[in-house]
């Protein structure tokens, strides 16, 4: 058995920023509330009908490609995790083989839908092909372009103005050196809120869960058509096309589930919260960060936070910041680092790295 490590990481944030106050042109926001309840100041959209999930995915990619010194030619396997695909199908993963040019047919490309925590759930999976030797340059892809698909009236304000569009990627590689690279992932779920943080049209739900919660929607479903389930008129009409949020519940469970899984990780290697040296949380609201660091006793500089600029970037939040935290130096050779994450799903996971 090998062990894996990141060989190679890299990030992509599209060029166009928009602040606080640009929100408030088109719905009933102000910069006070977002930066209060969030941290967020602004967050980047990518270029519509220029760009998308895919294109921003291939410039991490590529980035990440190089600072492994690798080409993508060389890339056995692709994991892609988002929540934006550019298609409902196929993935964005084999929309990301062919962007980057890679026509090797040996290739494997996996999609993965674990919203938030999609990057370290990916992360566990590439470790698992990795270290029985089964791939030696695995490319993990995180990226979202949440700016195409988000309600901008301020029926959606509580989710519009938390998301940005952005992507990060990792390359791992097999490593022997002992005591180096993945450490562990730790992976969960509870589907029984699922629909507390969900984009639940178009699909083939059917009203199948909410009839059995005993809270039907009522989606004007034409009688008996086959065909016509997955969008409707009446979906249209009232924005049921759009993700929706329990703010208060997500954020409840958040604060408790971060340092859980966190400590799980660090207990199965007994170590504790003083061994981290940097913890990248995914990027869910800076009060949740902020919120986790104080009940593990962490010191600023071992958490890193990037939502100020850029929202909450779903599957891209971890890679992004980790990225920025290797350019900037704040990861090291030796680091401790510790990823974090929870959402929709619920799913959440953990993972520790020697750097
Ligand atoms: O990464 C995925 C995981 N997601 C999360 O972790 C999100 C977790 N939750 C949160 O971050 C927070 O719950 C939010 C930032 C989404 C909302 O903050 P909150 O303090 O929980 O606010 P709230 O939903 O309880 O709403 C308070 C008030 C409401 O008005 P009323 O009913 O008190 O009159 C909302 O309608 O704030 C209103 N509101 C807004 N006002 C201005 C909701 N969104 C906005 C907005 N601008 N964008």
């Amino acid at each position: 058995m090998y062990q894996s490590k990141i060989a190679g990481i890299g990030h992509y944030v599209p060029p166009i920023v928009v602040d606080n106050n640009e929100l408030s042109n088109f719905m009933d926001t102000s910069d006070e509330w977002v930066q209060e309840r969030t941290g967020i100041k602004e967050r980047r959209y990518g270029q519509k009908f220029e760009q998308t999930t895919t294109t921003m995915g291939a410039e991490a990619a590529k980035a990440a490609c190089e600072n492994a010194g690798i080409s993508p030619s060389e890339v056995d396997f692709i994991i892609f995790a988002t929540l934006s695909p550019d298609y409902y199908f196929p993935g964005c993963g084999v929309l990301l083989q062919r962007e980057l040019g890679i026509t090797n047919q040996e290739v494997g490309a996996l999609d993965i839908r674990n919203q938030c925590s999609g990057f370290i759930y990916g992360l566990s999976i590439a470790d698992q092909f990795v270290k029985t030797g089964m791939y030696k340059n695995v490319l993990l892809v995180g990226a979202e372009m949440h700016s195409m698909g988000i309600d901008f009236s301020t029926r959606g304000r509580d989710v519009s103005v938390i998301f940005g569009d952005g992507a990060g990627a990792v390359v791992l590689q097999p490593t022997q050196e002992e005591g180096k690279g993945i450490l562990t992932t730790k992976l969960h779920s509870d589907g029984t809120y699922a629909e507390k943080l969900a984009m639940i049209n178009p699909g083939s739900h059917g009203n199948y869960h909410f009839k059995k919660m005993g809270e039907p929607k009522d989606y004007d479903y034409p009688d008996t058509k086959y065909g016509e389930v997955f969008m409707t008129q009446k979906m249209m009409d009232t924005g049921a096309q759009y993700p929706n949020m329990e703010g208060r519940f997500v954020f409840k469970m958040a604060v408790q589930k971060f340092p859980e899984v966190i400590m799980e990780a660090l207990n199965s290697l007994k170590l504790t919260p003083a061994d981290i040296d940097i913890l990248v949380p995914h990027q869910a609201n800076l009060r949740i960060s902020q919120f986790v660091q104080k009940v593990m006793k962490l010191r600023d500089d071992q958490v890193v936070n990037n939502i100020q600029k850029y929202g909450n970037t779903t599957a891209a939040s971890i890679p992004i910041a980790l990225s920025e935290a290797v350019q900037d130096g704040r990861v090291k050779e030796g680091s401790l680092v510790c990823l974090a994450a929870f959402g929709s799903g619920f799913t959440w996971g953990s993972a520790l790295i020697r750097w």
